[in-house]
């Protein structure tokens, strides 16, 4: 969602994958531009802390309020969540490379399925589970 996202630029490394690390893809290029512009409106929308683009990019999450605010805003804004918190999965799944789909795909349903208090820990625990379970995440070029 937007797992999900970095600011280095990571080649695609299947070999990453045989030692326990999840393969970085990269971002389409323009939707790496939307969905940093955002970030950084959102950073300015919510108040929150300029530091949660880089907790993001890291592949991490911050239980912070306000990150769940800002991350729900950027994928808000982007066009990935629907107003409950819940996942665009098609959308989500063709962010990534057409080979990855396939692996990428069961993740997502998966993470989707859970229920936060609002829709902000919703889209929250959507994003940790797929930082946490999935064998591929985004890399923002
Ligand atoms: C979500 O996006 C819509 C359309 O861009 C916007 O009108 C609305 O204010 C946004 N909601 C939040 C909580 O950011």
């Amino acid at each position: 969602m937007l797992k999900v996202f970095i600011v280095t630029f990571f080649a695609f490394q299947l070999s990453a994958s045989s030692n326990g690390q999840r393969v970085a893809v990269p971002f389409p290029k323009d939707k790496t531009i939307i969905i940093v512009e955002a970030m950084k409106s959102c950073i300015a929308k919510t108040g929150a802390n300029p530091n949660f683009i880089d907790v993001i990019r890291s592949g991490k999450v911050s239980e912070d309020e306000k990150f769940k605010e800002f991350y729900y805003c950027t994928c808000n804004d982007t066009g990935f969540v629907n107003p409950d918190g819940h996942i665009k999965v098609k959308e989500c799944i063709e962010l990534f490379p057409k080979e990855t789909q396939p692996l990428v795909e069961p993740v997502i349903k998966n993470c989707d399925k859970e229920e936060g208090v609002n829709k902000y820990d919703t889209l929250f625990k959507f994003l940790k589970c797929f930082q946490e379970t999935s064998p591929v995440r985004v890399a923002l070029a």
